[in-house]
């Protein structure tokens, strides 16, 4: 595929998804993936070191702690595959014990964000040499994606962030299967997921992570319409939309919204999208999981849980879980 044709396609995607979502009736919405331009990815990188977002931090230590027996809990040499690998600096971790594990590592990073990819590769051909490296640009959602495996390697797929958080239930069933159907019996998914608040975790602590003192949060909300306006020709007004984060409990998630705060019309590719005082574009979900519902859904994607791994808080949970 040429460059030029490459480039149209994304924007047929991107202009078929403003519209699918933001051309409707009832709650308006815009599918997460829209975040992740250049500036989506340089800025969500940015979300991960805040003092609020704690889910980055602890999933990382969390791996920092069980790191050799992650990589060796397979009891063969491993081929890593990362869905939304983006930087790939948590991955750091695993690929530095993967390494000192067995004699060749090869790191199969998927991500719909070239910059980042190649990002991930300069950091670690950097800091941790002998890793071989595929990355693959790729929307694991809509297109395609390939995993390979070296003979007698077992693939250890990576599913971290709590990214599966972001999907509707359907969604991330769909995901896992997807992915499923590219392992055989005896490979391992690691998913990495946000637990629901409880005891340990206060539903202030889950708002402060979305909506940060900073504004950092609110300037990756924001973005997504930055990104019509250059990619569609759009003209949403920045200063007529601000960030909310809400705790939505019935379906256990936070959602992220860009709320309206006019009466205003704003214009996409010809069509004109009005927008009533208060009205949001819901843009985000981020899911919440019990350790049951995590259970439920690895079952479902035919994947059997065999190891979970939390913070002495239990805010986040990592799961090695193997394709039966
Ligand atoms: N998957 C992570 C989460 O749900 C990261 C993330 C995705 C995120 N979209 C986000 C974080 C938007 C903050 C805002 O938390």
């Amino acid at each position: 595929m040429t460059a030029a044709a490459t480039v149209s396609t994304l924007n047929d995607a991107v202009l078929s998804a403003a519209l699918t979502g933001l051309n409707v009736k009832g709650q308006k919405s815009l599918p997460p993936w829209l975040f992740y331009d250049d500036l989506g990815s340089a800025l969500f990188e940015q979300i991960t070191a805040l003092p609020e977002y704690y889910l980055t931090r602890t999933e990382r230590a969390i791996f920092a702690e069980h790191a050799h027996e992650i990589v060796s809990a397979l009891g063969s040499d491993i081929t890593l595959a990362e869905l939304g690998a983006g930087s790939a600096a948590k991955t750091g971790i695993l690929l530095r014990a993967a390494s000192a594990a067995q004699p060749n590592v090869l790191y199969q990073p998927i991500d719909i964000s070239a910059s980042a990819l190649d990002e991930a590769a300069a950091s670690i051909a950097e800091h941790i040499p002998g890793v071989a490296i595929i990355p693959q640009v790729a929307n694991y959602i809509t297109e395609r994606y390939t995993i390979t495996r070296p003979a007698h390697y077992k693939v250890m797929a990576l599913y971290i962030g709590s990214s599966i958080g972001n999907f509707s239930p359907t969604e991330a069933i769909s995901i896992l299967c997807n992915l499923r159907h590219h392992l055989a019996p005896g490979d391992a998914l690691l998913l990495g997921v946000d637990l629901a608040p409880g005891r340990h975790k206060s539903v202030d602590t889950l708002l402060a992570a979305y909506d940060d003192a900073a504004g950092t949060t609110a300037a990756f909300n924001q973005n997504i319409l930055t990104r019509l306006n250059r990619e569609l020709a759009a003209d949403f007004d920045l200063s007529r939309f601000a960030h909310r984060a809400r705790w939505n409990a019935r379906d256990s998630r936070i959602e992220m919204h860009l709320e309206s705060l006019a009466d205003q019309t704003v214009h996409i590719a010809g069509k004109r999208i009005a927008f009533t005082p208060g009205e949001t574009i819901h843009t985000e979900n981020s899911h919440k999981f019990t350790t049951r519902a995590l259970k439920t859904l690895l079952t479902n994607a035919r994947f059997t849980p065999t190891r979970t791994f939390t913070d002495a808080n239990h805010t986040f949970a990592v799961t090695l879980a193997t394709a039966t």
